[in-house]
């Protein structure tokens, strides 16, 4: 059962050789007397000539696609007029003298080439996912992910880090996303944590002397999933010690550049911009700004402060702000995609989406109306308007206004696109580093404020007086990078001393002393015994994947996914555990209960 070749290899220099090859059956063409079967596998797809009249061959009726079987045979040359110049093995053919049949394969559930497999429904292909994996396009997913992976592994390497694994299963910990819990059997009533992320023990591992520490980890949050979320992802996740932030920046840009170049082939431009956050809400509503096309949002709450446009006026007296921006060309809208773009504002939380058209030479609106020549004046040279544009605003408070038109403006670049006014090129990559977040952000529902990144972040060090005084306006040393609207990765300088830590946990987030003392007593200790300066930074592999592979969907790039309803459709996770198996953990499942009545 050993090949002599793979399917990609033989030519005209093998011609008259007896050879081997296994693999999967791509398509069988009967031409009246002769057999043509492509023979596939990882590499390539060799033509393979059967005669069936011949007694050995008169299983090979019964061949169907995707089956797998071995072949003996000679190379020849193929006659001119059927040479194939797409095929790396076009010129020949192996003229078969044996064959076994290693698995038959039954009738398929979806057709296997990937222009029609990827019309099929995903629940379809990934309860078949050995099959749609089994696509060329799914392998060369998994190829450039595997690349990105080594390429990650090989840099961080040679600027003289250690991978070190550390546990998954940890313990529950506040302030982060939901966590899976497990139940320990061996210690009735608790439960370990999945670890969200390897961050805490990465810190310890920098007291602990490491220094420089990475590793290509296994993440899992209970969050509700959407194309870039899965429960369980992959971090490049690293962290150094005796570095300031210029050293993570260097760093990372270092490492995308190589990981771009092997493999996309394109040389990245470093250093990356550095947008502070708050221009990132104004300019674009986002701390994820997507900077491959314009449509910048401007802000005009001085313009609208005495406004006879009460929206506008009573936001601004309130303390808001009126923001807006230009869709260019955008006045062609149908009404159910205004109506799409309106939902979408409203699902941020907007109450309206005040919007002006540049049409048939004049301006129209609702609210034009309400609005002074001054008013008109100033919005027609601020955001340059042109017939057939269109102009949306939002005014309320400073941060949904800039969310709701940043929302607006990633619905209209889509529109923008499908109408052909907007070209984004494939190999457009406009990385940024977003810096400058506020360390804290106060959460209305809890009426306190909670980490923005999260609360091992240390503030940057001029805020340090105002900690207590004006939390709100205290800067974190955290930093995003982002590309094409997509959150990359994050990371932050980490507070290193007990004192600060202590007072960031207790009395700032205000987590009450004995859930500090439980949670991070262990964390607080190690700071009094030599805790070097430190931070570092996570980026999302599967994420990564996905824009170099030119995909929308992390699922893409992962072997096994899990649904929208974080199932894997294939072997059916998750599953109802046993009655004694619920026993021995000490737990009882009401859910089961009421499945039962
Ligand atoms: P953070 O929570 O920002 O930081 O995560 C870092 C990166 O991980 C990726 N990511 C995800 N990818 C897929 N599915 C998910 N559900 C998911 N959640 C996050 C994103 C994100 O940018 N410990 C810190 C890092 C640090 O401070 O060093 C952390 O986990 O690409
Ligand atoms: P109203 O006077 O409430 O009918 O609002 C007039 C227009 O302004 C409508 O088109 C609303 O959709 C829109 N609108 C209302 N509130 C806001 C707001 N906070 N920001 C932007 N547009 C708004």
């Amino acid at each position: 059962m050993k090949r002599s070749h793979k399917c990609n290899e033989l030519d005209t220099s093998h011609v008259g050789q007896n050879v081997r090859l296994i693999g999967w059956v791509q398509s069988i063409r009967d031409h009246g007397g002769l057999l043509f079967v492509d023979l596939r596998d990882r590499e390539g797809i060799t033509q393979i000539v059967f005669d069936p009249k011949l007694e050995k061959f008169r299983d090979v009726h019964s061949l169907r696609d995707e089956s797998v079987i071995e072949v003996g045979g000679t190379v020849t040359r193929r006659p001119l007029e059927t040479v194939n110049p797409r095929l790396a093995t076009g010129e020949v053919e192996v003229l078969a003298d044996e064959l076994t049949i290693h698995n038959l394969c039954e009738p398929l559930p979806f057709p296997m080439e990937d222009s029609k497999a990827e019309q099929v429904s995903e629940d379809l292909r990934l309860t078949y996912r050995y099959l749609d994996l089994r696509r060329k396009n799914s392998y060369h997913r998994l190829f450039l992910r595997h690349i990105a992976a080594r390429t990650a592994r090989n840099y961080l390497d040679e600027n003289g880090f250690l991978e070190v694994e550390v546990p998954y299963l940890f313990k529950t910990t506040p302030e982060g996303a939901r966590e899976f819990l497990v139940p320990s059997r061996l210690n009735p009533g608790c439960a370990y944590a999945l670890a969200q992320s390897p961050q805490q023990y990465k810190q310890m591992l920098m007291v602990a002397g490491i220094e420089r520490y990475y590793s290509l980890a296994r993440c899992f949050r209970d969050e509700d999933l959407r194309a870039d979320r899965q429960p369980e992802f992959t971090q490049i996740d690293l962290e150094m010690s005796f570095i300031d932030r210029e050293d993570i920046y260097a760093l990372v840009e270092g490492m995308l550049a190589r990981i771009w170049k092997n493999t996309l082939g394109v040389d990245l431009k470093t250093p990356f911009l550095r947008m502070p956050f708050r221009d990132a809400m104004n300019d674009y509503g986002s701390d994820k700004p997507d900077m491959r096309f314009p449509m910048r949002i401007h802000d005009f709450t001085d313009a609208f402060r005495s406004s006879a446009f009460k929206v506008f006026a009573q936001s601004v007296a309130d303390g808001g702000v009126v923001k807006a921006f230009n869709a260019k060309g955008l006045a062609i809208l149908s009404q159910g995609e205004m109506k799409q773009l309106e939902d979408a504002a409203r699902a941020m939380g907007a109450k309206g989406l005040a919007f002006i058209k540049a049409e048939d030479g004049q301006w129209k609106s609702p609210i034009l109306k309400f609005l002074s020549e001054a008013e008109k004046g100033c919005l027609r040279s601020e955001l340059g308007v042109e017939e057939g544009d269109i102009l949306f605003f939002a005014a309320g408070k400073w941060e949904n206004s800039c969310n709701i038109l940043g929302r607006v403006r990633l619905e209209c670049r889509d529109i923008a696109v499908k109408y052909g006014l907007l070209s984004i090129p494939n190999n457009a990559f406009n990385f940024l580093w977003v810096v400058d977040f506020p360390l804290m952000t106060f959460d209305g529902e809890r009426n306190r404020y909670v980490a923005t990144h999260h609360p091992f972040t240390a503030p940057v060090p001029e805020d340090l007086p105002i900690l207590a005084s004006h939390p709100h306006a205290v800067r974190g040393q955290h930093y995003d990078i982002v590309l094409n609207g997509m959150e990359l990765g994050g990371g932050s300088i980490r507070i290193h001393r007990f004192d600060v830590q202590e007072k960031v946990l207790k009395d700032i987030l205000k987590i009450d002393g004995d859930v500090v003392d439980s949670r991070f007593g262990y964390m607080l200790r190690a700071f009094k015994y030599g805790a070097p300066p430190h931070g570092g930074i996570a980026l999302g592999l599967d994420r990564i994947g996905a824009i170099i592979c030119g995909t929308s969907s992390i699922r893409d790039v992962l072997a096994f996914p899990k649904t929208q309803k974080g199932q894997d459709l294939m072997c059916q996770s998750p599953s109802i555990p046993t009655e004694k198996q619920w026993c021995d953990l000490f737990i009882k499942s009401t859910a089961v209960q009421h499945g039962k009545d």
